[in-house]
């Protein structure tokens, strides 16, 4: 039998807090109280299952209704590891994210930029034998938000792993190299450390680009410990 890998806690600042008061939405959803653990059940920690037979990949985001849909096709593409940079392979990876006009195919965005028929910004995968994963959806637009004057939401894709079960899913977002709204977005800037919030920046490569269509950029997840992506789940 190996010794068990000691377990890593997470430096502070490296994670995004319950409470950040430049990000309003956090004031109704964080914890008033202290918080006490709950026992977790077979619920929580035995599954569900997915298997790519019963939920076939949706990994091309760009043509599901046989059209194309409007904007700049691009590759988002990477690797998921966990805390000993061990590659996860063969779990569920889900994006969704706003149009190329930057709204999202939903009720409560009533935002008057226009919809697409034909990009719904929903996708979902399942990792490789070598924890890769690959989408091949639109650059999403910037939107307004409404959580301070002129607030803008730099572009960004949101990203769920699921893990095992029900207790081990992990939700973030990514963000594209160079964005000037980087800067004054209070999500981004919720992770108080600079270098783990460079984590949720992805990387243009020219290796995940394909000539004459589209650009290709790298996002590699970390689950957890010292290098952990920063999640709006993990504290
Ligand atoms: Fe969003």
């Amino acid at each position: 039998m190996t010794d068990p890998v000691p377990f890593r806690p997470i430096s502070p600042g490296t994670q995004p807090p319950y409470d950040a008061p430049a990000y309003l939405g956090t004031i109704k959803r964080h914890p008033k109280q202290k918080l006490h653990p709950m026992p977790q059940t077979i619920t929580e920690t035995t599954g569900p299952t997915f298997l790519a037979s019963q939920f076939p990949p949706l990994a091309d985001m760009t043509m599901p209704t046989g059209k194309p849909a409007l904007g700049e096709r691009i590759i988002v593409a990477g690797t998921i590891t966990d805390e000993n940079g061990r590659p996860v392979p063969h779990t569920v990876i889900e994006i969704w994210q706003a149009n190329a006009a930057g709204r999202y195919l939903h009720a409560n965005d009533q935002h008057n930029a226009p919809l697409d028929p034909n990009f719904t910004g929903c996708g979902h995968t399942f990792t490789d034998g070598d924890g890769r994963y690959r989408f091949l959806t639109i650059r999403p637009g910037e939107y307004p938000w409404r959580n301070h004057y002129n607030a803008w939401r730099p572009a960004h894709i949101h990203f769920s792993v699921f893990g095992p079960a029900f207790a081990t899913r992990l939700v973030t977002q990514m963000y594209f190299p160079g964005d000037p709204l980087l800067a004054y977005d209070p999500i981004f800037n919720g992770t108080a450390d600079e270098k783990a919030r460079q984590r949720l920046i992805s990387v243009f490569d020219w290796e995940t680009t394909i000539p004459e269509q589209s650009l290709g950029y790298k996002f590699d997840i970390t689950l957890a410990g010292r290098e952990a992506t920063p999640w709006e789940t993990l504290k």
